[in-house]
């Protein structure tokens, strides 16, 4: 298997504080409102790295001492894109960051006899080509589903694209990066495999029924 570590486009993140709250999640004993805060945390500390590239232009500002030129983030617009359920959960993290960026939705849900993604909503922001999209969810199990949602993006003309998980497992991380090598993926931690049932290990269970309490 190709090292992920080393990868361009793939970072796997070893910040303490991300790791710290990603042991947390993974409680079985950590209920909903905390999950769902943790949630947003992790995600607005991957969001600060994976938004690192944002470009950066001067402008003229007056502080109280004298005029002068300072650097502002510039003209390119950011969408974020959850996929359904589970990513609306790390939305507010990154608007918290960058509160004027659009919002779309995908929709999907796997199969969960044989595991394939199966899309029923697409609603992006437009003029999608001009933007730089951060497609957003927790787990990246075997792949299906971001693949398939960022196939949908592109379809849609979107470009520049960051893909941002929470967990992944190796396989589904290798498939992503090899479908899209263009797109930088973020990761919070890299699990050790995929069950039988296509659920990471140790990974924290189904991350869309622990943030809306379902199930
Ligand atoms: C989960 C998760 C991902 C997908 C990952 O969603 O949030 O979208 O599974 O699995 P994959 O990499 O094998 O495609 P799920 O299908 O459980 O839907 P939900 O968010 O509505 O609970
Ligand atoms: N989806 C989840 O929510 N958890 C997994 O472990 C795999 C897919």
């Amino acid at each position: 298997m190709m090292d992920l570590y080393n990868e361009k486009n793939v970072t796997i993140m070893t910040h303490p504080l991300i790791q710290h709250k990603i042991s947390l999640l993974r409680d079985k004993n950590t209920g909903t409102n905390e999950f769902r805060k943790l949630v947003e945390e992790i995600a607005m500390l991957e969001g600060f790295v994976a938004l690192g590239d944002l470009p950066l232009e001067d402008v003229e500002v007056e502080t109280p001492i004298e005029t002068c030129m300072t650097p502002m983030i510039s003209g390119r617009k950011l969408a974020i894109v959850p996929i359904l359920r589970a990513g609306l959960g790390m939305v507010s993290g990154v608007t918290a960051l960058v509160p004027t960026a659009k919002i779309g939705h995908i929709g999907m849900y796997r199969n969960e006899e044989t595991f394939e993604p199966m899309e029923y909503y697409c609603k992006l922001p437009r003029p999608i080509d001009e933007r730089t999209i951060v497609v957003v969810d927790p787990m990246l199990a075997t792949g299906g589903s971001a693949i398939d949602a960022i196939n949908q993006i592109k379809k849609h003309g979107g470009k520049t694209i960051k893909f941002m998980c929470i967990i992944a497992a190796p396989e589904g991380l290798v498939k992503v990066h090899e479908e899209h090598p263009d797109v930088q993926i973020y990761v919070g931690h890299l699990d050790r495999e995929l069950n039988a049932n296509a659920y990471i290990c140790p990974g924290l269970g189904d991350a869309g029924d622990r943030i809306f309490g379902t199930k």
